[in-house]
């Protein structure tokens, strides 16, 4: 199967024609050939999003004539979700429940900016009090423009949504580039965009190689804001093509974050949670809470009981039944996190499990659970994002030695703490240096709360209403009714 890039609406090849396998990280096979998209592509399709959005086709519909489209797109997905979560299990090895959850948050993510847009037009423009009655003065919120969205790998489609569909309702168009690891849930949310009837240029896809789609969309001059998930360095890149064009950008970059467990917690509970925050999606993702800090009287009793459930995970094929923890996503990932692992021997960490490839597997990019304690505070594998099942546990005396060893990282993207004392909890979250707060709990998320980071992890934020108000401008609107009374050239008096 070959797939296409969906310029100005309509499924064409890449102008050079060419294609790059989608693997199956399980098998390490191909499954399908995906459009090659370059600079000619990239350009094609500013050119339409930019003409799409010029015409006023799809702001001029309005807040509610755009949310009964995105109602259409949010349906379109609920039909398909068994057979996209397959799709999505298969190009990116996630467990496919996991998957499942992905299809129908994408799903959901269209129906809720679909309400925020209805909304939005219902409160119409606010009305400005500027301290002089003569005037007349109201903010009127526009859609930003031509969106560029750079997305990545571990939620493929889910996170290409949350830039999708804010910035439909807003009245944006848009051209998203998926990563070259995961393309193919996008060419099928591009089918379902398509079947809905959205305009012609209102939403594009160009798949392809960061450097060869991805950096022509950050530095195209008719793209008016850029958003991207992904990694650091990249980001940087995407921020520093921006300035070019003085354009916003939102960057959504990931983190190394803290999980603090203090001694009055339930062992079950908190290795529940320690799991689901870090094994969940492989590892895969940028909120995972990578760093434990255990409170020193639990600590030992934790580390037991987490080893026996770390080695309990049941790995395999993202398809069968009762698997938990897939293959990482790609060869790539899999050398740089058994890069980690091998660096970490002589790290001066304790192994505790895991470590290495699983027995058993002939094929597939698996990694075992693992889990290292006692870990040196500079030791690469307590500082930088691993961004696979890896996590790191050490321990902890007091409330305030646990907030500044959490707080000592570059970023903050998420955090959380659990205790049976919720003031305790309170205090922690007001001083963990970061965007996401979770008490007792780590991941559930919600897409009417934002989501984003502080420090390197990122700028701006996504989801909730904050994330439909990154794909608007604001606009003062100021009369003034008293005919030639001001009078500071044309005769009369100082104005004030
Ligand atoms: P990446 O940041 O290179 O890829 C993200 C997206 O950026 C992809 O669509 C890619 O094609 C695109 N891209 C690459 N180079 C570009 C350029 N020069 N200009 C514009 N776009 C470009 O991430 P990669 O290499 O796939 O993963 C490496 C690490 O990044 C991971 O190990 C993880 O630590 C982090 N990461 C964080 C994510 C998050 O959710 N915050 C998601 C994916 C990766
Ligand atoms: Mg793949």
């Amino acid at each position: 199967m070959k797939t296409e890039l969906y310029i100005d609406g309509a499924f064409v090849p890449a102008a050079a024609g060419g294609h790059f396998p989608a693997i199956n990280p399980a098998t390490e096979t191909a499954f399908a050939e995906v459009a090659a998209g370059q600079a000619e592509d990239i350009d094609r399709a500013v050119r339409a999003a930019r003409r799409a959005f010029d015409s006023g086709v799809w702001s001029g519909l309005g807040g509610s004539g755009r949310a009964a489209v995105l109602r259409k797109i949010a349906q379109g997905i609920k039909v398909r979700v068994d057979d996209i979560a397959a799709l999505e299990t298969r190009d990116n090895g996630k467990p496919l429940p996991e998957a499942v959850w992905d299809i129908e948050d994408a799903a959901f993510c269209f129906d809720y900016y679909a309400d925020l847009a209805e909304a939005a037009e219902a409160r119409g423009d606010t009305r400005l009090d500027v301290g002089d009655e003569r005037f007349e003065s109201r903010i009127r919120r526009e859609p930003a423009g031509v969106v560029g969205a750079i997305t990545p790998w571990n939620f493929p489609m889910l996170m290409a949504v949350w830039k999708v569909a804010p910035a439909l309702a807003a009245g944006c168009t848009i051209v998203l580039k998926p990563s070259e690891l995961c393309s193919m849930s996008c060419v099928e949310l591009a089918r379902i965009i398509d079947a809905a009837g959205v305009p012609p240029g209102v939403f594009n896809l160009v798949t392809g190689f960061g450097p060869d789609a991805g950096a022509p969309l950050s530095e195209h001059p008719l793209v008016d804001k850029l958003a991207f998930t992904g990694s650091v360095p990249t980001g940087r890149k995407v921020m520093q093509a921006a300035s070019g064009g003085i354009r916003t950008v939102s960057l959504e970059l990931g983190g190394k974050s803290p999980f603090i467990i203090f001694n009055d917690c339930d062992l079950e509970k908190a290795v529940e949670w320690i799991l689901f925050g870090i094994f969940w999606n492989k590892g895969e993702v940028c909120s995972a809470t990578s760093r434990i800090l255990v409170q020193r009287a639990l600590y030992p009793r934790l580390l037991e009981r987490l080893k026996q459930a770390a080695e309990a995970i049941t790995i395999g094929p993202g398809d069968q039944d009762g698997v938990k923890l897939g293959p990482v996503v790609a060869r790539s990932q899999y050398d740089k996190i058994m890069g980690f692992l091998e660096r970490a021997r002589t790290s001066g960490a304790k192994l505790i499990t895991g470590g290495r490839r699983p027995d058993g597997f002939a094929k597939g990019y698996y990694i075992q659970p693992t889990v290292f304690a006692d870990v040196p505070l500079d030791a690469e594998i307590w500082r930088e994002e691993i961004f696979g099942p890896v996590v790191c546990v050490n321990p902890f005396d007091t409330e305030a030695e646990a907030i500044s060893l959490a707080n000592d990282s570059p970023y903050g993207l998420a955090g959380a703490v659990m205790s049976d004392d919720l003031e305790r909890c309170d205090r922690v979250a007001a001083k963990l240096r970061a965007g996401i707060i979770w008490v007792n709990c780590s991941q559930p998320t919600f897409t009417q709360a934002p989501w984003g980071g502080f420090k390197s992890s990122g700028i701006g934020r996504e989801l909730g209403q904050a994330g439909y108000d990154a794909y608007l401008e604001t606009k003062q609107i100021t009369r003034f009714d008293h005919g030639c009374d001001w009078g500071w050239y044309l005769g009369g008096d100082d104005p004030q």
